[in-house]
């Protein structure tokens, strides 16, 4: 399975990636340093939002969502998305279309209570696909 990249190999590669170049205002969040995601190797989604997950259950999408996970969301809800207590803990969000919802909802928009940024919003930062592809790793850790 893809889930067993090793954290440092993940580390060492956004730390590549992000030497290539990344825009400039994916820094503008504060303390949150979004990693530039490398989609190439998946089937290209297009402009339009999709509600459901193109890539459920696809090898290739979710080993970069493992990755993607790692770089981008693992600081809050844990390797492994084990959160340690902070953020949710995204196994249990629900399976199929149900969580593809939740998910792609959360991850444009981020969560945002009394003007504090509890989680920063990804659209604009994160590719479509490397969102699907994070969703697509989620459901191979999910618990019931
Ligand atoms: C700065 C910390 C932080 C980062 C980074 C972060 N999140 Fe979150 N996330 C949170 C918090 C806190 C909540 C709960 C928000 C609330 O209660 O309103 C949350 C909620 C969610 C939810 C909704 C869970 C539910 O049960 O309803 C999803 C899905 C989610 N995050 C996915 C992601 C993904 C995917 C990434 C990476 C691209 C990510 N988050 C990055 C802190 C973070």
């Amino acid at each position: 399975m893809a889930t067993t990249q090793k954290p440092r190999l993940a580390l060492r590669r956004a730390i590549a990636i992000a030497a290539v170049g990344i825009a400039g205002n994916a820094f503008a969040h504060g303390d949150v340093t979004p990693q530039a995601v490398d989609v190439t190797s998946l089937k290209p989604l297009g402009d339009e939002w999709l509600e459901s997950n193109p890539y459920r259950g696809d090898q290739e999408a979710i080993r970069v969502g493992t990755s993607a996970f790692n770089q981008n969301c693992a600081r809050c809800h844990g390797i492994g998305a084990v959160s340690g207590g902070i953020a949710p803990d995204l196994r249990y969000l629900p399976v199929e279309d149900e969580g593809d919802e939740i998910f792609i909802m959360r991850i444009r928009n981020g969560a945002t209570r009394n003007g504090r940024v509890y989680m920063p919003p990804f659209e604009g930062i994160l590719q479509q696909e490397a969102m699907w592809a994070i969703r697509a790793y989620l459901e191979t850790v999910h618990v019931e």
